[in-house]
């Protein structure tokens, strides 16, 4: 396959694994790398361990065969005295990672930053520069990413596990109005899973598809079994909203009690008594912070966390190793094709 994205990062098949907490480990990135995507590693895991990172991006250069991967750099909407985004971007610059997702704010004073130390080192030509790639919920996100200099975006709709952003917007909506106004490669994500979705995506005029749900039910996805089969078991309608009261709305499964707690703590909150909802933010944190759900994604304890899933969990009934599914989406996408054009001829 060849689109602006197979070009840009030098992959195989136009499909991306984005960022997950605690989940996108090398192991997994380097799989899907290997598969002929993009593997992406969170660098939420190593907070004040660079070094720890920076072992990762070793492990995953000698697990992904030479392909290319990448690191995300999930920001804080706003910078606070634990933010180490500039740590993540020094170790990634010293370890030569060809790809950086960024998300969460902006990544304007980051790219420029970057692109410094490639200048001042001779790093500044098509072959070293790092690729940075912005991922965002709304076309105005995107095009103030591509301002600051980034060399795609990656466009999340409504439907995506995660942070679907405040407007709600689906990503059917998203993806055509990002190729109109963009003129920097688009990857589109929320709700696509195989052959179908894939298609209809690149129709919308996406160069390339992000996937999250679909790579958490894989047998390469290090998380207990009772994840996977959860993703099996629930329906599209299976998940909801929370958050929206700090202003990070969060797309996760709604059958767990801590799920339950969030929605009927934010709902029931007066923000009167609180000041600027930073109580709020704190008595939430008591449950949704990403430590727990460290503990909970290894003991398969399904209530105790939040966990994020897309609306495209109703359609995944399986779990597939990375590779058959590759083969399923970018082998399948031809017989997708092929059936509108018999059912469109004359
Ligand atoms: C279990 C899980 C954890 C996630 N954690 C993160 C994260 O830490 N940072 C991030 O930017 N996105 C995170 N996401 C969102 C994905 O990177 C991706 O944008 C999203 O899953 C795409 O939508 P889809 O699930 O419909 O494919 C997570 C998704 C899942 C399923």
């Amino acid at each position: 396959m060849k689109t602006r994205i197979t070009e840009l990062f030098g992959i195989k098949y136009p499909i991306l694994q984005s960022g997950m907490q605690w989940l996108a480990s090398a192991e997994l990135a380097a799989a899907v790398s290997r598969a002929g995507g993009l593997g992406i590693i969170s660098a939420t895991r190593f907070m004040d361990n660079k070094p720890g990172l920076l072992e990762e991006f070793e492990k995953a250069k000698s697990l992904a065969e030479g392909k290319p991967f990448g690191v995300n750099i999930s920001m804080l909407p706003h910078k606070d005295y634990s933010d180490c985004t500039v740590m993540f971007f020094e170790a990634a610059y010293e370890a030569r990672v060809p790809v950086i997702e960024t998300s969460g704010r902006s990544p304007a004073e980051y790219i420029q930053m970057l692109r410094e130390w490639e200048k001042a080192d001779g790093r500044d030509n098509e072959h070293d520069r790092i690729k940075i790639i912005h991922k965002c919920p709304s076309v105005r996100h995107a095009m103030s990413a591509q301002r600051a200099g980034a060399d795609a975006v990656t466009i999340v709709g409504f439907e995506c596990a995660g942070h679907p952003g405040m407007d709600d917007v689906s990503t059917m909506a998203l993806i055509p109005v990002a190729k109109d106004t963009l003129s920097i490669p688009v990857v589109a994500g929320g709700g696509i899973c195989d052959k179908r979705t894939f298609t209809a995506a690149m129709a919308l005029g996406a160069d390339g598809v992000v996937m999250g749900t679909r790579f958490v039910a894989t047998k390469e996805c290090e998380i207990h079994e009772n994840w996977k089969q959860l993703i099996l078991d629930s329906k599209e309608t299976d998940t909801m909203i929370v958050q929206r009261s700090v202003r990070n709305a969060n797309r996760v499964w709604k059958g767990s009690d801590t799920a339950q707690w969030t929605l009927a703590t934010e709902t029931s909150w007066d923000p009167e008594a609180d000041h600027g909802g930073k109580q709020l933010i704190d008595v939430l944190l008591t449950r949704i912070s990403g430590k727990i759900q460290r503990v909970h994604y290894i003991d398969g304890d399904t209530g105790a966390c939040l966990f994020p899933m897309g609306l495209c969990a109703g359609q995944i009934h399986d779990i597939k190793t990375i590779p058959e599914i590759f083969e399923e989406i970018c082998g399948g996408c031809n017989e997708v094709l092929d059936k509108l054009r018999d059912e469109f001829a004359d």
